[in-house]
């Protein structure tokens, strides 16, 4: 064959594996509002930089017939390219060939790139559109799965890792975005189970839609499997360029730095007046987090689910930061099963990727009752406390107002190994509020006094009393464990500077093999 007639031979087979399982299934893609596997590569990276790999893998598989039938590529295409000029290696799976369905070449693809991200230490990003296991391939499939997963599991905390969700995920293949780092959603068509509503009316006999079983507003809300729900794929897309601004390209390295044109030195005098007289009173504290970054913005994950803790991206004069906030706008703040796990998970991987870690607090305490207690919230809680204490990326903490009882060992208080801890003058750092404390420690002498009026008196000046003794920040300042009382308007600086400071931070855990963070 002489070589133009090879190269035509090359361009041909390309173009066949382009067209993945062909036109009328492309069609019916995009009929149901979806993009193809390549579509997506293509708007999720720098223009042109794409590179494909295995273009040319077939399935091996001889049962049921699939021998006469094979498509170029087996349902997933495999490459790297660039975001934002930075490496990033990149797997979409093709509903077009079998369902997306996951056979043990496939898998292999996958497989490959996720080992060379690892020997290049660039994240990984993987786009799921899929029927699951390929049902011809039986226990070859579930092989192949699982050396996904074992990469997933030795990649976790090395290099970033994001999974997208544009189409079906389930049975054992939810398990990979679950073993990653972040989870995006599309609104339409995305859903993730682990059985679906057919086996759940069976098993249980309930009744349920795919939607209500793992639509993105139940992951998103509820479970907590997703942390980011996008409009469509294109604004998912989107997002996870974005995200990965804020993250380094692995463990090794720093995240990387923008230039700022906002002052360092901005003060923001409307802060001064921020926190209502009223200790009972809500705001949002958003509005805090927007006052003092960088231009006011910040990434949120995780926006629907817990929404009492608030935890996300932003910058201080051009430098990465996780974000970890109570919410007074939602439940007052508290801490419960929900937000603690989101908080730890959050932490861990700031912590995991260099990224310093600036808490505010406002948190009345630990969510009680029984469904709390029956949900584990020592064991959640004892999680968030874990993951503030092994963290050794720098962390700034200032109390906003509360910081009562054991949630305020959690918060990433000074004896957690907490660099910076700062409070506003409105904060109130005690064992508990002034309500209960009383209640407990005069009860006995309250419920001798018959005269309701002398006994509201008493209680009164009991708990104001306690205020004076315990709701301000200056009891905890006295010994050291507050590190300064800032002015609210000037929180960007103390911060930027404190991150400055911070910068050549060294600190390292005892070595073992790892530790055993109370799951
Ligand atoms: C092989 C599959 C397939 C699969 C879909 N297809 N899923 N082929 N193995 N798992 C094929 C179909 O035969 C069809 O081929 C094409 O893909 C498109 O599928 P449709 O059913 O026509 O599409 P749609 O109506 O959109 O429905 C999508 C779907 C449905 C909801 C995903 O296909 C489905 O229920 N598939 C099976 C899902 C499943 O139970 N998978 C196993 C889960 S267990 P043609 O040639 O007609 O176009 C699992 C275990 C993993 O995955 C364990 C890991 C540890």
């Amino acid at each position: 064959m002489a070589i133009e007639d090879k190269i035509k031979e090359l361009l041909n087979k390309r173009e066949e594996a382009r067209l993945g399982g062909g036109q009328k299934r492309i069609d019916a893609q995009h009929k149901k509002g979806k993009l193809t596997a390549r579509e997506r590569i293509e708007l999720l990276l720098d223009e042109g930089s794409f590179e494909e790999f295995d273009m040319f893998v077939t399935h091996r598989c001889h049962d049921f017939g699939l021998e006469k039938k094979s498509f170029l590529s087996d349902g997933v295409v495999t490459g790297y390219g660039t975001i934002d000029n930075r490496l990033v290696y990149v797997f979409s799976q093709d509903f077009t060939v079998f369902g997306g369905s996951l056979s043990e070449t496939f898998s292999q693809k996958i497989c490959k790139i996720q080992d060379m991200a690892m020997k290049s230490g660039a994240p990984v990003i993987g786009i799921n559109d899929s029927g699951g296991a390929r049902i011809q391939e039986g226990v070859r499939s579930l092989a192949g799965y699982a050396e996904i997963f074992e990469r997933n599991i030795l990649a976790s905390g090395v290099v970033p890792q994001i999974s997208a969700i544009f189409g079906p995920c389930a049975g054992g293949a939810v398990y990979s975005p679950a073993l990653t780092d972040f989870t995006i959603m599309s609104k339409e068509n995305a859903y993730m189970f682990v059985t679906g509503p057919k086996v759940v009316k069976t098993v249980t006999g309930e009744t349920v839609t795919v939607d209500e079983l793992g639509g993105p507003n139940v992951h998103g809300s509820k479970s907590g499997v997703t942390h980011f729900i996008a409009e469509d794929e294109e604004e998912g897309l989107m997002l996870i360029r974005k995200l990965l601004s804020y993250i380094p390209q692995n463990n090794l390295e720093e995240p990387p730095l923008e230039e700022c044109n906002d002052p360092i030195e901005r003060m923001e005098d409307s802060l001064n007046y921020f926190i209502p007289d009223n200790p009972n009173k809500p705001y949002n504290v958003k509005d805090v987090i927007h006052s003092v970054v960088d231009h006011g913005e910040f990434m949120e994950v995780h926006c629907n689910y817990a929404r009492n803790m608030v935890v996300g991206f932003a910058r201080f004069n051009g430098a990465s930061v996780g974000i970890v906030a109570n919410q007074p706008n939602f439940l007052a703040g508290v801490l419960d099963n929900d937000a603690s796990r989101k908080g730890a998970r959050f932490v861990r991987f700031c912590d995991a990727f260099n990224i310093p870690v600036i808490t505010l607090v406002d948190v009345p305490g630990f969510m009680p009752g029984t469904t709390q207690e029956y949900g584990g919230i020592i064991l959640n809680g004892a999680k968030l406390m874990y993951a503030y204490g092994e963290a050794t990326v720098p962390k700034i903490t200032i109390t906003l107002r509360k910081s009562y009882g054991g949630a305020h060992d959690v918060m990433s208080c000074k004896q957690l190994r907490g660099d910076l801890n700062y409070a506003w003058p409105s904060a109130e750092i005690a064992v508990m509020g002034p309500k209960g404390a009383i209640e407990i420690l005069e009860g006995r002498n309250i419920a001798k006094i018959d005269d309701e009026k002398e006994r509201e008196k008493f209680v009164a000046e009991k708990e104001q009393e306690y205020k004076n003794m315990f709701a301000n920040p200056y009891r905890a300042a006295k010994f050291g464990y507050i590190d300064d009382v800032i002015e609210p308007r000037n929180t960007r600086f103390r911060i930027i500077r404190g991150l400055q400071m911070l910068s050549t931070k060294k600190l390292t855990n005892p070595p073992k093999k790892h530790g055993n963070i109370p799951l």
